[in-house]
């Protein structure tokens, strides 16, 4: 199959480009070789590759929305409908990425939200993801929405990315102990996006592994994984609170996820977290 990828420099861009590139022929553009928000090149790139499937992993993160929302706007949701517009132009699919930060995370301990929640989100990043969601799925029927959270893997320099090789190296890490959501190992993410596109049923997608945790937690299993003692981890990990933070652009507080439609296809859970993230620690 000829695939399309656009924001292939980033977390999930460059594992699903390389992870792909194994069985079929990949065009994985970083932003340098294509900014998504210029519609005529985005035309004539995906003219001159002729993609069955295009993926957009293209994204402006969190803080950044809330400082700069022209962009946010342009890169979250004018992009993402250019893409879709020229999939659905040449009669191909896309996979357009979305995050649990739709949701409001509301109250603490409420169960994972599901497509049936409605999206309520509390920053300008999540605000233009939904919007980028709805103009996904009106440019082009043939669209996968896949929100997912709190991703993870080799080659970010991100708290949930490099944890366990500081706490390997015997740094010192800041935790936040006052929000929780679903983790997703990428390479999770990937198997489980190439399964759901082999079901040709599109829609919108929670794809995340099993289980809920903080980014305490988070710390605590990733220097489990390790093989190190809780006197050991302990000194290791300074313990802090969201709003001590002083973040540009507010977190939902609770935002597990759960996916109503991979459970009516019959898909089996994704692995629960502490086995994708013992695999991480294991693999890197
Ligand atoms: N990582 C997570 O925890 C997480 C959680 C939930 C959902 N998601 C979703 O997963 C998707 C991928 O996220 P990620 O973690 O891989 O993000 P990432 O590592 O920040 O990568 C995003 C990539 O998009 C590129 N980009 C930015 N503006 C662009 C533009 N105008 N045209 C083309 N490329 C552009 C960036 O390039 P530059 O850096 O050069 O600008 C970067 O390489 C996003 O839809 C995100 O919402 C991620």
């Amino acid at each position: 199959m000829k695939i399309f990828v656009a924001g292939a420099a980033g977390l999930v861009g460059s594992h699903l480009a390389r992870r792909l590139a194994r069985d079929h022929e990949v065009v994985a553009l970083s932003h340098g070789e294509l900014d998504i928000t210029d519609s005529a090149a985005v035309v004539r790139r995906v003219l001159e590759a002729k993609p069955e499937l295009i993926f957009n992993c293209a994204v402006l993160q969190v803080d950044e929305s809330e400082q700069e929302p022209g962009r946010a706007q342009a890169v979250n949701v004018d992009g993402p409908r250019f893409l879709a517009a020229a999939a659905n132009d040449l009669g191909a699919e896309v996979v357009h990425f979305s995050t649990q930060y739709a949701f409001a995370g509301e109250p603490l301990h409420r169960p994972p939200y599901t497509i049936d929640d409605e999206p309520r989100p509390v920053n300008n990043y999540g605000r233009t993801k939904v919007a980028g969601e709805a103009v996904v799925r009106a440019a082009c029927a043939r669209s996968y929405i896949v929100r997912t959270s709190w991703v993870y893997g080799s080659g970010k320099n991100s708290f949930l990315c490099t944890v366990a090789n500081d706490l390997k190296a015997g740094k010192k890490v800041r935790v936040i102990d006052d929000i929780w959501s679903s983790t997703t190992f990428v390479e999770d993410l990937i198997e489980r996006v190439m399964t759901i596109r082999g079901t040709g049923r599109y829609g919108t997608y929670h794809v995340v592994n099993e289980g809920v945790c903080s980014y305490y937690e988070f710390a605590l299993e990733a220097g489990r994984c390790l093989g190190l003692t809780r006197a050991q981890i302990d000194p290791l990990l300074e313990i802090t609170h969201e709003r001590d933070m002083k973040r540009i652009a507010p977190r939902p507080r609770y935002t597990p996820l759960r996916c109503l439609l991979s459970e009516r296809l019959g898909l089996p859970p994704m692995r629960d977290w502490r086995a994708a993230l013992g695999n991480y620690v294991r693999t890197g």
